[in-house]
């Protein structure tokens, strides 16, 4: 399938399948490889966390995990990043009027190319630094006109 960007659809997952918590697994220990994924995927199995995909037919790009006014967790599925997948699904969470006081993202940005990539992806997507950490930021993503 063309992984075009005007065919990905990007929804809040109500009732997680077990092909899309495995696919969502995936991706999450991929961008997170410290976490332990056994947690991960009890957790969404528990509805811990509201859960956004990206998706293209039945394959899921990726993810983000919002809870009490905080991004969780964003991961794109590696081969897939770059190319505009997180800025999607990051402006429709923003969008859709879902969080009205916007959401607080903790970002670890350890001593390398992938946290500073990462930093810059979210300041490039409208964030606000809210404080410095010793190990990385507090940023704060505001909503934006419905
Ligand atoms: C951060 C992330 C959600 C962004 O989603 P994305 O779809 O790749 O982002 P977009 O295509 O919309 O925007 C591209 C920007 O994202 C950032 N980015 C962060 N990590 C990236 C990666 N591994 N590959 C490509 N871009 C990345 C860059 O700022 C990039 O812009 P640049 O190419 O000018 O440097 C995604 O890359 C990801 O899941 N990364 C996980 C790997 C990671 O950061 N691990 C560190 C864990 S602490």
């Amino acid at each position: 399938m063309a992984h075009d960007l005007a065919t990905l659809a990007i929804r809040q997952l109500h009732t997680p399948t077990p092909d899309v918590i495995s696919q969502l697994a995936e991706i999450h220990a991929d961008a997170f490889p410290a976490d332990n994924p056994d947690t991960f995927t009890r957790m969404v199995e528990a509805g811990r966390w509201d859960i956004w995909v990206a998706e293209q037919g039945n394959q899921v790009a990726g993810y983000a995990a919002v809870r009490d006014g905080r991004l969780a967790y964003m991961g794109v599925r590696a081969g897939r990043r770059g190319r505009g997948v997180g800025t999607r699904l990051l402006g429709a969470l923003m969008e859709y009027g879902q969080h009205p006081d916007g959401l607080l993202a903790d970002i670890d940005t350890p001593d390398s190319e992938e946290g500073q990539r990462r930093l810059r992806f979210y300041l490039r997507n409208g964030a606000a630094v809210v404080e410095r950490r010793h190990d990385g930021w507090l940023l704060w993503l505001p909503p934006r006109a419905g």
